[in-house]
C-alpha cells in the first residue's frame, strides 16, 4: 500500500474578512488548531487578510480572542491588508461574505485567479441557513459565538480534504476511502504510513 499527495506541496489558505480582526483570524486560529491537533500542520500553509487596511498590525479583536480563548483557540495573528500577491501566493481565498468576495475579485490579477475565492459557508455542513459568515464586529457576545459556531464547522469539511488531494493506492488502484473530514483522511494516511492495513478505522474528533 502506498500514501500518496496529488499535490506534494502545501495546502496554502488565505482567510479574508472585512478588518481581519474578527472572523478571518478567528478562523485561521480554529484552523490551525484542528491540523495541529491532527499533527498535519507540515501540510498546510494558514494565513488571514481584511479587505480594509484600518486595523493592520493590530492583534484580533479583544471580544474575538475571548470567545476564541474559551474553546481553546489563542489568535495571535496581526492584522493585514489583502492585496493582490495574495492571488500568486495562496491556493484558495475564503472569504466571509459578499462585500469581502467582491471587494476581493476586485483585485483579481486575471479572470482566471477568481476560481481560487470560495465564500466560507460552502464548507459548512450544519448551518444551511447562513449563506455568509455574519460580521459580529457591532454586535453582542452571540454574535461572535456564532462566527465560531460557523468556522468549527467548516474547517472539517470534505471540501477542504478534496482540495488536499489525498488518498490511497493498494496495488495499483485507488481504494475508496471515505473519510468524514479532512482531519479524518490525514489520520487514515499516517496510520497507513505506520504499517497498518486498510482494515483500520479512523474515529473523527470533532
Ligand atoms: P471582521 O470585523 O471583518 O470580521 O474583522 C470587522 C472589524 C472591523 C470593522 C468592521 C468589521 N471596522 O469597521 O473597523
Amino acid at each position: 500500500m502506498e500514501v500518496y499527495n496529488l499535490r506534494n506541496t502545501k495546502e496554502k489558505i488565505l482567510f479574508v474578512c472585512l478588518g481581519n480582526i474578527c472572523r478571518s483570524p478567528a478562523a485561521e486560529g480554529v484552523m490551525r488548531a484542528m491540523v495541529e491537533r491532527a499533527g498535519v500542520e507540515e501540510q498546510f500553509e494558514l494565513d488571514s487578510a481584511g479587505t480594509y487596511g484600518g486595523h493592520a498590525g493590530d492583534l484580533p479583536d479583544s471580544r474575538m480572542r475571548s470567545a476564541a480563548s474559551a474553546r481553546g483557540y489563542l489568535l495571535t495573528h496581526r492584522a493585514r491588508r489583502f492585496r493582490e500577491d495574495d492571488y500568486y501566493d495562496f491556493d484558495r481565498i475564503i472569504v466571509m461574505d459578499d462585500r469581502n468576495y467582491e471587494d476581493v475579485s476586485r483585485l483579481a490579477p486575471e479572470r482566471k485567479y477568481l476560481q481560487k475565492v470560495y465564500r466560507f459557508v460552502e464548507f459548512c455542513r450544519h448551518h444551511p441557513q447562513w449563506s455568509y459568515v455574519p460580521d459580529p464586529y457591532y454586535e453582542g457576545r452571540e454574535g461572535f459565538e456564532l462566527v465560531l459556531d460557523l468556522l468549527e464547522d467548516v474547517v472539517l469539511s470534505v471540501r477542504l480534504m478534496d482540495f488536499h488531494g489525498m488518498g490511497l493506492l493498494v496495488d495499483g488502484s485507488d481504494i475508496d476511502f471515505r473519510a468524514e473530514c479532512l482531519i479524518c483522511l490525514c489520520k487514515y494516511v499516517a496510520l497507513a504510513g505506520l504499517g497498518f492495513d486498510s482494515e483500520v478505522e479512523v474515529s473523527c474528533i470533532m
